[in-house]
């Protein structure tokens, strides 16, 4: 039977808005995601919002209980801004929100649980939003303030980072593709503004970890991309041209700054979209440009390429999407073979061989670095069973499919369930469910149960092994 190695670790995770709820309570600011779903609940397709949510605020104990029973080796979780800076800037300091980062961090670690950080999982705080959000070029230095603090109250314990989670998503879905916090429409231009400063904040704090942290506290500190699978149908040669090509202008585009030879945005992506902002009339690209010292600053920011995955699409090389837009630029039509067993969320369909070739061009691509998946996981619907066996069955072939990856010669050390529990899918509401415990949002208490994938996972992480093994319950309570 086929064995992930002794080091390897399996953990979960989720990020604050999605889980703590509290969002007013002990000294928070208000984030963009408190804000929308206030200002805006229509947005929402549940008109639902994270102002409770799983109630983590208050449940720590349960929380790390329920992680004890999984036998996890680490906790992603993300840490609120709000909850340490208000309103986003230091002049004024919420010490109540580092109390309550500190308990959780120091009650993990007694519990032989590592917490593995993000610094940054989409609740930017709403004042910070007023001037202009990710696309005002100063939001990289306050980022920089923020990750500081961050370091400097937690980076003792704290011994592996993410500074931002997904910055794609950040870009395309909150200020071009209006899915996300803040839901600016600015097809074209503002994802291009908003991911060149949200790099810029990844390089500028990883750097300021390196001189001022890094002797004393040796942590690694990365950054966190989704990567989709992209494949054709045709095998005709410019439909896999257009297969690399998406790839390039969706992972590359914040993967190739840092973990390429050359540094600097995907040579194809500067190419087409300086070609097509000239021929739209524009007098600049719509692409901005990083200087030769950010250049260097960016490259090799990274002490570990971490990334999320949950899809696979078709593509054909083809126009496509708005002009100007990210879909045009690529010039690639994505799509899916409605025969791949769907989910409920957006267009995530059930293909394991995906994470196995993402593994594998990615060893190719970058020169095989250390590479943690740190998020995957099935999204079942509002009335995902206790008995979700679907799920089991995903895990199999995803979890399969790294240590087949593993087994050919890929360097990933880590793989991470999405999600420990169920909990707010931001613009789905709770209507997607992607916890191994159920929580019953109808219920004051939130009660959490465990769900079959949460004994599944257990004997997984304590065999090492992905078996057809279907337990019934723990093999130990707490
Ligand atoms: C990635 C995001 O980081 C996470 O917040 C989200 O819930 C999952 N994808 C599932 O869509």
């Amino acid at each position: 039977m086929k064995k992930f190695p002794d080091n390897f670790k399996f953990g979960v995770a989720t990020s604050a808005y999605q889980i703590e709820g509290a969002w007013n309570e002990d000294g928070k600011g208000e984030s963009v995601w408190d804000n929308q779903c206030h200002t805006f609940p229509e947005k929402i397709a549940d008109r639902t919002n994270g102002d409770i949510a799983c109630d983590s605020y208050h449940k720590m104990d349960e929380d790390i209980l329920n992680l004890k029973r999984l036998g996890v080796h680490f906790y992603r979780f993300s840490i609120a801004w709000t909850r340490i800076y208000p309103t986003g800037l230091p002049n004024v300091i919420n010490q109540k929100g580092i109390d309550y980062y500190n308990l959780l961090i120091d009650k993990l670690i007694a519990n032989n649980i590592e917490p593995l950080v993000t610094i940054y999982h989409w609740d930017l705080p709403q004042k910070l939003q007023e001037i202009g959000g990710w696309t005002n070029p100063i939001m990289a230095d306050y980022f920089v303030s923020y990750a500081r603090i961050c370091f400097k109250s937690f980076g003792d314990r704290v011994k592996k980072w993410i500074t931002i989670n997904e910055p794609y998503q950040i870009s395309e879905y909150g200020y071009s593709y209006p899915l996300f916090a803040p839901f600016y429409k600015f097809t074209g231009i503002g994802c291009y503004l908003a991911g060149h400063n949200v790099l810029l904040a990844h390089g500028k704090a990883y750097r300021m970890y390196e001189k001022e942290f890094k002797s004393k506290q040796g942590g690694k500190v990365g950054i966190v991309n989704e990567v989709a699978w992209t494949q054709t149908e045709t095998g005709k040669k410019e439909d896999e041209e257009a297969a690399i090509r998406y790839r390039q202008m969706y992972f590359g585009w914040f993967v190739h700054p840092i973990f390429s030879k050359a540094g600097d945005y995907p040579p194809i992506m500067r190419e087409r979209i300086d070609r097509l902002s000239k021929e739209q009339g524009f007098d600049y690209s719509r692409l901005p440009k990083f200087t030769p010292e950010e250049v260097e600053m960016l490259h090799g920011s990274s002490d570990f390429l971490g990334f999320n995955h949950y899809n696979t699409y078709l593509v054909k090389s083809e126009p496509y999407g708005q002009r100007p837009s990210v879909q045009h630029d690529r010039g690639v039509k994505n799509y899916v073979d409605e025969s791949w067993i769907p989910t409920s969320a957006y267009d995530f369909r059930v293909t394991p061989w995906g994470l196995k070739n993402v593994l594998k061009w990615i060893k190719e691509e970058y020169g095989n670095p250390e590479v943690m998946v740190l998020e995957n996981g099935y999204a079942g619907f509002a009335n995902d069973p206790i008995e979700d066996f679907a799920r089991i069955d995903f895990m199999k072939g995803y979890i399969g499919a790294v240590l087949d990856a593993i087994l050919e010669g890929c360097n990933v050390t880590a793989y991470t369930v999405w999600s420990f529990m169920d909990n707010f899918e931001w613009s789905s509401g709770y209507s997607c469910r992607f916890g191994l415990f159920h929580v019953d949002f109808n219920d004051p208490k939130r009660k959490r149960t465990p769900k079959r994938s949460a004994y599944y996972y257990q004997n997984l992480i304590k065999t090492k092994m992905v078996t057809d093994i279907k337990p019934e319950s723990f093999d130990h309570n707490l």
